[in-house]
């Protein structure tokens, strides 16, 4: 999704720009562009493609120079990837950057054509600059601002400057994300954290239609009455560093080589401070979520459902936001997101909060986020910054919270024993040797992608929560090597899909439920009496296998997907290594889906 920047401040501006830009393509885009201005001149300089090439466009000007600047890495939704398309755009007195979605910037599109206004561009954000251009005829900038985005239906973060208010930026927000940062006699403002980390640990978050006036020394903050308020400054521990390679190859691999680290300080932060987060009292749990968010949360269900006795739905938060949601019991809302910007999962925690008797709890990595600082309770999965894409510590560690709450919801309940309830933590202790392990077996999992990384279509099987991890697998093949990837109920396979198993098609069963896993071996030999490749991910309790195989040690039942799916994470690195793939930035995808 979309990155925005904005300076003021002694740097140089043109440098700072692009080095949050930089800073930010993790998230995806296909073209950017800077607006730099020293108080009379403003200056606009576009490029489709990467950074590095706005760099070389801005290299081949003749710079003003700059006290302040704006600048915008963006991901193609209304209108095409050109330069026109790229921000910032300028109408009249406005010049603007904007990350989200307008959904009725047609109409107002039309509206201005009408009243005089023409447009350069396709893009929603044109539309915003024009909107509060006219509004300033009759206004004042803040007045003009809030006039104007109340009129917008949709998301956005703007951060704006403005003919005649030399050396200052406006910035504004709803449903998308945005961080003020606040140095020494300098302002740097970002879609995400990241890109503030040079300048200051300091940052403010802006509410719901909330408008900033920035300077090199100021932040003043307006609600939309215009009644100026207190923000509270928060600090981050975050450390630049760790959001970089490290000597990695790739983002991907270091963040998945973090996992045992990452496991270790989560089980210790949290082995004893959830006694005071109770869920027994729950009669129902909806846990809401987008791609592997979702499927971790498929994991808590199993243990909510079978060691907790709470009948648990999960669902995709793009589906959940529409439904006709049935609360006919108390229920709590668990709503997952990595980033805690999703637009999707925001929109459904939005839904919820609409009722006075559903709880909501959050179980997020990014503290500042929309998600976390607006549910009634949050559980920060800690995982530290995560920027490949395809998310692999994060999905560990949201996997990992919810195994640890159902145990303890387990034990409140009377379920499990005093002496089960302390042997299980044992287990969790055990973990993060237990995942070096499977990490480690680099050799394995290269020569198992020889076996598959030519193949156009590869199928998982599971039953229960084997088959819960194989949907986090399946997506981290499809999202990393491009191959097309599904996973089945290992007993639908009857049923109609197993006519798409052919000669050399690769098929991974997982099979770590001892209970199930004779059921679902007939499984594997169906597929593989039709020329099925087989894979057969288990534990080394289980494991009487001939076939190609992962196996990793035997846990609790709660902690299993633990070690299992990392070794398909790292499975699918290797594939995608073996197909050239851009690993940390899959085409077409992004960090955080910030609009819908
Ligand atoms: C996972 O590898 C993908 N990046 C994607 O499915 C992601 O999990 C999903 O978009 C949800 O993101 P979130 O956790 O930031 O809400």
């Amino acid at each position: 999704m979309c990155g925005i920047v904005g300076y003021l401040g002694k740097k140089n501006v043109s440098e700072v720009l692009l080095n949050g830009l930089t800073t930010l393509e993790y998230r995806g885009y296909d073209s950017s562009g800077v607006a730099l201005n020293n108080g009379s001149e403003l200056q606009i300089i576009k490029s489709v493609g990467r950074v590095k090439d706005l760099k070389e466009k801005i290299q081949n000007e003749k710079l003003i120079d700059a006290s302040y600047g704006i600048a915008h890495t963006r991901w193609a939704t209304n209108g095409g990837v050109s330069d026109e398309n790229a921000h910032p755009h300028n109408v009249g007195r406005v010049t603007l950057v904007h990350n989200g979605i307008i959904e009725n910037a047609n109409m107002l599109r039309e509206k201005l054509e009408n009243e005089g206004y023409t447009f350069k561009s396709e893009t929603d954000t044109e539309v915003i600059a024009a909107l509060i251009d006219k509004e300033l005829k009759d206004s004042d900038v803040i007045n003009a601002i809030t006039k104007a985005t109340k009129q917008l239906t949709g998301s956005f973060a703007l951060v704006i400057m403005i003919d005649g208010e030399e050396n200052k930026l406006y910035a504004t927000r709803k449903d998308s994300p945005f961080i003020i940062g606040l140095g020494d006699d300098e302002t740097v403002m970002a879609s995400d954290i990241p890109a503030i980390l040079d300048y200051t640990n300091k940052y403010m978050l802006l509410d719901t239609y909330e408008v900033a006036v920035l300077t090199d020394k100021t932040a003043d903050v307006y609600d939309e009455n215009g009644k100026k308020v207190d923000k509270v400054v928060k600090e981050t521990n975050y450390l630049k560093e760790e959001a970089g390679k490290n000597g990695y190859p790739h983002y991907m691999l270091k963040e998945m080589m973090e996992e045992p680290t990452v496991v270790e300080n989560l089980i210790n932060y949290y082995k004893d401070k959830l006694n005071d987060l109770d869920l027994s009292e729950y009669e129902e749990i909806h846990i809401i979520g987008c791609g592997s968010a979702m499927y971790a949360g498929m994991i808590g269900k199993s243990l909510f459902e079978k060691f907790a006795n709470i009948p648990t739905i999960v669902e995709v938060a793009s589906e959940y936001r529409y439904e006709k949601v049935l609360y006919t019991r108390k229920t709590l809302v668990i709503l997952i997101s990595q980033s805690g910007e999703t637009a999707d999962t925001i929109a459904a925690m939005n839904k919820v909060k609409e009722r006075e008797d559903v709880d909501t709890l959050a179980i997020v990595n990014a503290e500042y986020s929309t998600i976390a600082n607006e549910c009634d309770n949050v559980l920060f999965i800690k995982a530290g910054p995560e920027i490949a894409v395809a998310t692999t510590k994060a999905y560990i560690l949201q996997a990992l919270v919810l195994t640890l709450l159902a145990r303890e919801t387990a034990y409140k309940k009377g379920l499990i024993k005093e002496d089960e309830y302390q042997d299980i933590i044992k287990q969790y202790e055990l973990l993060p040797k237990q995942i070096r392990g499977v990490l480690e077996k680099r050799d394995l999992y290269k020569n198992l992608a020889k076996e598959i990384y030519k193949n156009e279509d590869v199928f998982f099987i599971g039953r229960g929560i084997d088959y819960s991890m194989s949907m986090e697998g399946s997506l981290k093949m499809k999202e990393i090597s491009y191959i097309h990837s599904e996973t089945f109920q290992a007993g639908e396979l009857k049923h109609g899909t197993i006519s798409l198993i052919d000669e050399g098609t690769p098929v991974l069963a997982i099979i770590t439920d001892k209970k199930l896993k004779d059921k679902t071996y007939a499984n594997v030999e169906e597929v593989a009496a039709r020329g099925a490749k087989v894979i057969i991910v288990t534990t080394e309790d289980i494991d009487v296998y001939k076939e190609l195989k992962i196996v990793v040690p035997t846990v609790s039942e709660f902690i299993q997907s633990i070690l299992v799916v990392p070794s398909l994470q790292l499975l699918a690195y290797e594939i995608a290594v073996l197909r050239g793939c851009d690993i940390d930035k899959p085409k077409n995808l992004a960090k955080s889906v910030t609009v819908e």
